[in-house]
């Protein structure tokens, strides 16, 4: 019999150690409002009340690696010189993390940002050296910008969206004064459709074409994108509105509210890479490729692209074999979270080729998180489903809460752990394969 040993702690951010001092929050959160920072003298409280460019560094979503460190990473800050940097930076197979943020001042800008590749770092600092700024693009609302989560990287492209669900400049500057959280500052438009941008990596530029989605939609991750023949496939997890938003604000889960008003669903965009609109014929579907039903229309100058839905709803915290990021591949796996149609207390297995799903299922009001693949050792030149998926099954006080290791190839159970303690409910997770370092645990191996 083998030990298995689970560790938790709270990140120690700036954010976290303040509200525990003074036992409020002090910086502006998703879902709560900033209160006044004692630490700070009179002019710092009053500047930070009028510029909001100091944000939370409350990263609780997400764990990534950058050269050879682990960061915790959300909707916060990121030391890139960005105010707001997204929960999912990508990781390219070369080791380059590339990064989506945006800044305030001057005006609402998305950033892009590469980080290259390194020997292992020695802390977090070193970890971002060379990062390189990719994009700066203005905001397409001069008054307001996109809400972003995750954004699609292929081997030549990078894709962001412009959601019409969007961050208000006017709140965001009064947001300190007037005791708003970060929440309270957006608003849906479905009056807007969703606007596409496609850049070189390579260099950063913009491809001229203009794309807009032909129905507005939210959307949270990105599954996988590739390039198929001159398309950008970009398989995303959208919905119609954005109530899944709510679904985790903490007044509903103690009412055990867990119905969203717009289930998430698998989406594939396709978008034809245009450099020069006048060459595409007008009024007919650009995109040749018999693998999606998505098409990409060109009605003078702009490209109106129109969803393929996959079957089934309620997926969500999409995942694939890293070996296949950015390329093309056939499978994702997808878990429900809250939800509690087909995905209830389910991992998924959806082939996108088949367009089929494949279901492991834990018992009724058990809630598995994200599934992390993790690759069979050795195992290159395998199938693209050799491996295992790694998923923390939540007993929600009823049973106790398992690590489950599914055989991602049979979506059948390999392992069950049961721990017992308590494991907090999780969104994200990462494997992480060998020794690696991080300042908490003062750069000790572990
Ligand atoms: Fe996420």
């Amino acid at each position: 019999m083998r030990k298995l040993l689970p560790k938790k702690r709270f990140v120690q951010s700036d954010a976290y150690k303040k509200a525990t001092k003074y036992n409020k929050t002090i910086y502006t959160e998703f879902g709560t409002r900033a209160h006044t920072d004692p630490s700070r003298g009179f002019f710092s409280r009053l500047v930070s009340s009028i510029l909001p460019t100091d944000m939370t560094d409350n990263n609780f979503n997400n764990v990534i690696h950058v050269n050879g460190q682990l960061f915790a990473a959300c909707e916060t800050t990121l030391s890139l010189g960005v105010n707001l940097c997204c929960s999912h930076p990508v990781t390219d197979r070369d080791g380059s993390v590339y990064t989506l943020g945006v800044t305030f001042i001057p005006g609402f800008r998305y950033q892009v940002n590469r980080i290259p590749p390194a020997p292992a770092a020695a802390n977090g600092k070193q970890a971002f050296a060379g990062a390189q700024r990719l994009l700066s693009m203005p905001s397409s609302w001069t008054t307001a910008y996109s809400y972003y989560h995750s954004f699609g990287v292929t081997d030549s492209y990078i894709v962001l969206l412009e959601l019409p669900l969007l961050l208000v400049l006017s709140k965001v500057m009064t947001m300190v004064v007037k005791g708003l959280a970060l929440k309270d500052c957006i608003e849906w438009h479905p009056e807007h459709r969703v606007k596409v941008h496609v850049l070189h990596k390579a260099d950063g530029k913009l491809v001229k074409t203009k794309y807009i989605t032909d129905v507005p939609f939210f959307q949270t991750h990105v599954c996988n994108a590739f390039e198929e023949d001159g398309t950008v496939m970009l398989d995303l997890i959208t919905s119609e509105g954005p109530s899944v938003m709510e679904a985790y604000f903490l007044d509903k889960l103690r009412e055990g509210k867990l119905y969203n008003e717009h289930t998430m669903r698998v989406t594939r965009l396709a978008i034809p890479v245009l450099e020069d609109l006048k060459t595409a014929p007008e009024n007919v579907n650009l995109v040749g490729s018999d693998s999606t039903r998505a098409q990409a229309v060109r009605r003078g100058d702009t490209v109106t692209l129109s969803l393929d839905l996959f079957p089934e709803e309620g997926a969500e915290y999409p995942t694939i074999n890293p070996a296949v990021r950015g390329r093309p591949y056939r499978y994702l796996y997808a878990t429900g979270g809250f939800e509690q149609g087909p995905f209830r207390s389910a991992v998924g297995k959806l082939d996108t080729h088949s367009r089929t799903w494949q279901f492991w299922r834990g018992e009724e009001g058990t809630f598995p998180s994200e599934a992390t693949f993790v690759a069979r050792p050795g195992g290159g030149g395998a199938a693209e489903d050799a491996g295992v998926l790694l998923t923390a099954l939540l007993g929600a006080g009823r049973r106790p809460d398992r690590l489950m290791v599914l055989d991602a190839g049979q979506m059948e159970p390999l392992a069950c752990v049961e721990f017992q303690s308590r494991v907090p409910v999780m969104v994200h997770g990462t494997w992480v394969p060998t020794e690696i370092t991080s300042e908490a645990d003062g750069g000790e191996g572990k």
